[in-house]
């Protein structure tokens, strides 16, 4: 198959060109920063920005001949909190998205992979959320959980009898140049601690993400949302778990610790539709561990 990959430059796309390539589809890569000079030899490179207003015109020519889009783009601030932080990523994911599923429809392009996230879920608690959990309506998320449900939107409206569609919310990624790093290093410090009200964290590795991912672009399938998360498990045992990975003390829980939003993610959708399962798992590996 001939795959476009947008954003595939990042912490995903390291591992899913890679097995795409290996699966043995043509991959064409779009970003447009100075990574896409990384890529493996072989992979195609568009340098274009989904920002860019009149990118749509572009793309509906780049995408001539294309199988699968697979949308990976995102541009998460490094500090959350400094003032309009969010505006690039949200402008991405509300802008961005609709621009190239215009040009996907223009284009005729067959199928599309978009990548979402399962953090715009309301807390669950201890409950299991499937697909149909509702999204988190608290106004202090707003910034960040509506527009992901825009982005979902602009997948779904362009309809599955034209485009074959699947949405892939990901649980929050480890491995490699992820959260996880700093979790690690803050476990490390003695920094890190879980709050006695916390509940449940779903994980997936970024090479278990790009299975699915691939997966996904295979199976075409017609309209399907999916989560894609490693077994949740709960907060207190992951950085536990990580502390023990590190040879650093078990860290106690601290009501000084910011509460973590409760997912318990199931992939149960995703099991039986991609036969995807998780194979790297959530913890580092010793070529992760970071040498003392
Ligand atoms: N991080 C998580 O925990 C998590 C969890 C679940 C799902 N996801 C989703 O997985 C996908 C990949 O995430 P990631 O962690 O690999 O992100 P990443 O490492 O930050 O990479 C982001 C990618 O988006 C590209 N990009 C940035 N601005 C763009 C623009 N204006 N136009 C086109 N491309 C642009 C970047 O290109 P440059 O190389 O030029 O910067 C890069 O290729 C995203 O959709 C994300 O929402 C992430």
């Amino acid at each position: 198959m001939r795959v476009f990959a947008v954003g595939a430059t990042g912490v995903l796309g390291r591992h899913l060109v890679p097995e795409l390539v290996r699966r043995g589809h043509e991959v064409v890569v779009m970003s447009p920063g100075a990574r896409l000079d990384r890529l493996p030899p072989g992979v195609g490179r568009v340098r274009a920005d989904l920002l860019d207003p009149g990118i749509t015109d572009r793309l509906t020519e780049a995408l001539t001949g294309v199988d699968v889009v697979v949308n990976a783009a995102t541009a998460i601030p490094r500090d959350f909190t400094a003032p309009g932080a969010w505006d690039r990523n949200t402008n991405l994911r509300v802008e961005g998205t609709a621009r190239l599923m215009r040009a996907v429809v223009a284009a005729d392009v067959p199928a599309v992979v978009q990548m979402s996230v399962t953090m715009a879920y309301a807390d669950g608690g201890d409950h299991w959320l499937t697909e149909t959990a509702p999204f988190d309506q608290d106004p202090a998320r707003a910034s960040i959980v509506a527009p992901v449900a825009a982005m979902e939107q602009a997948v779904r409206d362009i309809g599955g009898d034209q485009v074959a569609w699947t949405i892939l919310r990901g649980a929050r990624f480890v491995g490699a140049g992820t959260t996880q790093d700093t979790i690690r290093e803050r476990i490390r410090a003695g920094t890190a601690h879980p709050h006695p009200n916390d509940g449940y964290v779903s994980l997936v590795h970024t090479a278990d993400f790009a299975t699915a991912t691939a997966a996904a672009v295979e199976r075409g399938l017609r309209g399907a949302v999916l989560n894609i998360a490693d077994e949740p498990l709960l907060v207190a045992d992951y950085l536990r778990g990580l502390a023990d990975h590190e040879g650093a003390r078990a860290p106690g829980t601290s009501t000084e610790a910011v509460r973590e939003i409760s997912h318990r993610v199931s992939s149960e959708a995703a099991h039986e539709q991609l036969a995807w399962r998780p194979e790297h798992g959530i913890w580092p590996r010793h070529s992760e561990l970071r040498c003392p």
